[in-house]
Order: structure tokens, then C-alpha cells, then sequence
């Protein structure tokens, strides 16, 4: 057997202490599945984990200290953030190393130069832990639908968010009071705005995109919108109409391009992703072969990514003797031979939409509503007229829309908050039947 392959960890927190520890306790299997042994020969963290013990591990405060270790192959990079990681894996690179990393921001902003680097220097970066923690998604998009053409995928790719969202329908819960119960309990990144706001889904989906599409990685084209504004009456809307919202990260080839969208979408109820609750993540991808596959689990968490994190080290262990060109973790997206597929401007994406209006109790109102639509071409799917509440002069008003390209539908909204007897603004929400 060849020599054991030499590990670095880079970061002892959550995600770090976890492979040290998955890495020992499946010490026998880890072997056996790579072919040869699989030691942790240095770890790099400012600071001790009480949670981790390291034993006998030589650990460095200066986590560079392990991009400079000739013991290591293979720098495992669970620090996080942009800048010091950056750094840390370009050092690895230049010195011989393969890097494995959690790190979704870093990979999502910096990844398509970071390839580069380390293809020149026949080394490899490996990140099924980026997305979607446990679940195997990358190696399902890059070696198990390999023979598809991609058509779509739709993810609940933050665990934070859908707990947020599960909260509000399930128990009735306010926005504010459940984040604070998903940062108490560790879902939630350093700054929950990422989770929120869409971004860390978007830093994800981004990932998802190039692998499924063969595209480069074009973080600042994804048209990301959060969830803060998603109020209780919304969800209960949203159900009374037989769906549920659900913040997904979408990705579709279309005739102008590729949609890169993270917003929150109102999707059948009966649908399995609709009934994806919690922290758990789910990812639906529908290929020209298969049809629709999906992939669920745990989406972050101590082993849950652990186990993301030892696989992309058994892979690159295991591919270790062969050339560079002919190992398993295939990227085609940094390829600059590869067609250029435009990204689409969200102005142009078609989906059907939720409208949500405050009107004025009074006759003709509904009829100028639904003329602005018909004038634009937009035809209505469904409607709620809630009876007026005492001592309220508007009515909520709900409508489904069919398809409309977003560009029409926002003229034509503005057209109906200009009403007189429309108060205040319309609230929007795409809807995906996520069918085909
Ligand atoms: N904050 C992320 C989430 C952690 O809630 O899904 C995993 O990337």
C-alpha cells in the first residue's frame, strides 16, 4: 500500500473539529475506501477546541504554518470567509498542496481564479461541503448525472432560512423572534443577513449552477432576494391557495440563457420540496435523461458537513497516483473553451406571481385591477377577497397570475399602486410549480 496521506486541517471549529473527529473514529473505513492510510498530521487553529481533543496532533496558532508543512498533501480549509482563506489556499496551491474546503463564499467569489491556480499546478480543490453540507450534491450533479443535460435544479440551500420559514407556518411565529432561535442554536452564519438576505443560498446555488451548466462561477449575476419581508399573512395566503413559500435557490437554462435566481417562491404544497421543514436542505434536479432527482439532508451542522468534508478526502487520496487531467473531480467550468451562455436579467425571467394589495372597499375597484392585467396580457389564476374588518375602509385582495415575464408584471404593478384606490404597495412573490 502507498504511504498514509497527510492531512492539515486548517480551522478547528464546528466543521473542522468535526472531520478531525469523523477522520478518526472511521479511521479503518476512511483506509480502506481510499486505498491507503489517512493521517492527520498537522491541524492549524488560533485557538483549542474543548470539543476536540487532538491528542498527540502537532497544532500551530499560525494556520499558514500547515500551507508550509511538507507532511502535508492534502490542506483541509475550515476557517471560512474570504480573506485569510483566500490567502491560505493559494499558499497551499503553490506549494503542491490539494485543498479541501467548506468554504462556499470562497469558492462561489474566488473559485474560477482558484481553479485556474491549481490546475496550473496539477493540484486539486474539492468542496462538496460548500453546498448543502451533507448531501452529496456536487458528486451527484458532476459523476451520477453526468449522462444528462441539466435543464433546471431548485434548492432549499439554507438551513436558517427554511427553519425561519417552517416556524412562521407551522407555529404562527414572527420573523425576528425565530432568527434569534436558529443563532442560538448554531444554523445561522456569523452574520445572519447571509441567510436572510439570500446570500449565503446564493454563494451556493452559484456552485450548483457552473457544475450543472459548465459555466463559470458568476456570484454577482445571481439575482438574490431575501426572506425578512415574508410576513405571517403572506404564508397563510399562500396556504389557503394550496401552496407553501419556500426561499429556493433556482437555476434554469432557458432559450436566452441561464437563469440565477435565490427568492422566495410560492410552490405547490403537494410537492416534496414544499414538505422539506427545519434546518434540512433539499435539492430537486431535473435532467433530459432521469427526469426529476432529489437529494436531501442535513445542510449544515458538525458532521453532517464532516461527512461531505471525508469524502472529498478519500476522492482526492484515491486519485492521488493519476495524472491531474484524469481524476475523478472533473471541473469543465474554467474551461475558457466552452461556449459563453449568457446569465438572464431577472426583468426577463417568466414565472407566474402572488400579488398581494390593500383595496379600497368600493365598487369598480376589482375591475381596474384586473383591466391593468389584461392590458399587460396577464391573466389571473386565482383570487381572494377577504370581507372588510370592522373599522379597516381597505380589503386584502390576493391574486395568483399565470406566467408573465417580470419586466410586464412590475409595469403593470406600478400601474395598480398608482390606483387611488389601491393603499400602500403591492407585495410580489414568484410561483414555481417546479413540474418540468
Ligand atoms: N448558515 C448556513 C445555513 C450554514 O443555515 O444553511 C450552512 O452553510
Amino acid at each position: 500500500m502507498s504511504k498514509p496521506v497527510g492531512i492539515g486541517i486548517c480551522g478547528l471549529g464546528t466543521v473542522g473539529g468535526g472531520t478531525y473527529q469523523v477522520l478518526h473514529r472511521n479511521a479503518d473505513l476512511v483506509q480502506a475506501r481510499a486505498g491507503r492510510g489517512i493521517e492527520v498530521v498537522h491541524v492549524g487553529a488560533r485557538r483549542d477546541n474543548p470539543d476536540c481533543p487532538t491528542g498527540d496532533t502537532p497544532v500551530s496558532r499560525d494556520i499558514f504554518d500547515v500551507a508550509d508543512d511538507p507532511a502535508v498533501d492534502i490542506l483541509v480549509e475550515t476557517i471560512g470567509g474570504c480573506d485569510v482563506a483566500r490567502t491560505l489556499v493559494e499558499r497551499a496551491i503553490d506549494n503542491g498542496k490539494h485543498v479541501v474546503t467548506a468554504n462556499k463564499a470562497l469558492i462561489a467569489e474566488h473559485g474560477n481564479a482558484l481553479f485556474e491556480r491549481a490546475a496550473s499546478k496539477g493540484v486539486d480543490i474539492a468542496f462538496e461541503a460548500a453546498v448543502a453540507g451533507g448531501i452529496p450534491i456536487i458528486k451527484a450533479l458532476r459523476e451520477g448525472l453526468a449522462g444528462n443535460r441539466i435543464e433546471w435544479l431548485a434548492g432549499i440551500i439554507n438551513g436558517t432560512g427554511n427553519f425561519i420559514l417552517s416556524e412562521m407556518r407551522d407555529k404562527g411565529r414572527g420573523f425576528e423572534e425565530v432568527l434569534a432561535e436558529a443563532q442560538q442554536l448554531g444554523y445561522a452564519e456569523a452574520d445572519p443577513t447571509f441567510d436572510v438576505e439570500g446570500i449565503d443560498a446564493a454563494h451556493k446555488l452559484v456552485i450548483l449552477a457552473s457544475i450543472a451548466f459548465g459555466i463559470p462561477l458568476q456570484f454577482r449575476k445571481v439575482f438574490t432576494e431575501g426572506i425578512s419581508k415574508v410576513s405571517l399573512q403572506d404564508v397563510a395566503y399562500a396556504e389557503e391557495l394550496g401552496y407553501r413559500i419556500k426561499h429556493l435557490g433556482i437555476a434554469r437554462r432557458s432559450d436566452s440563457g441561464i437563469e440565477l435566481r435565490v427568492h422566495p417562491t410560492l410552490i405547490p404544497a403537494q410537492r416534496l420540496l414544499a414538505n422539506v421543514n427545519g434546518v434540512m436542505n433539499a435539492v430537486l434536479v431535473e435532467g433530459d435523461a432521469v427526469g426529476p432527482t432529489l437529494y436531501y439532508g442535513a445542510g449544515a451542522g458538525r458532521e453532517p458537513t464532516a461527512s461531505a468534508v471525508v469524502a472529498d478526502i478519500i476522492d482526492v487520496a484515491r486519485g492521488l497516483d493519476n495524472p491531474h487531467a484524469s481524476r475523478v473531480p472533473y471541473l469543465a467550468f474554467h474551461r475558457s473553451d466552452l461556449p459563453a451562455e449568457p446569465i438572464v436579467a431577472i426583468e426577463e425571467v417568466e414565472t407566474a406571481f402572488y400579488l398581494r394589495m390593500a383595496a379600497l372597499d368600493q365598487p369598480g375597484v376589482l375591475s381596474k385591477i384586473t383591466q391593468i392585467l389584461s392590458d399587460a396580457g396577464i391573466s389571473i389564476e386565482a383570487l381572494i377577497q377577504k370581507e372588510p374588518q370592522p373599522g379597516a375602509d381597505t380589503v386584502p385582495l390576493i391574486l395568483l397570475t399565470n406566467r408573465a415575464r417580470e419586466g410586464l408584471l412590475v409595469k403593470a404593478v406600478a400601474g395598480i399602486e398608482a390606483l387611488e384606490s389601491v393603499r400602500g404597495s403591492v407585495i410580489r412573490m414568484r410561483v414555481e410549480p417546479l413540474d418540468g
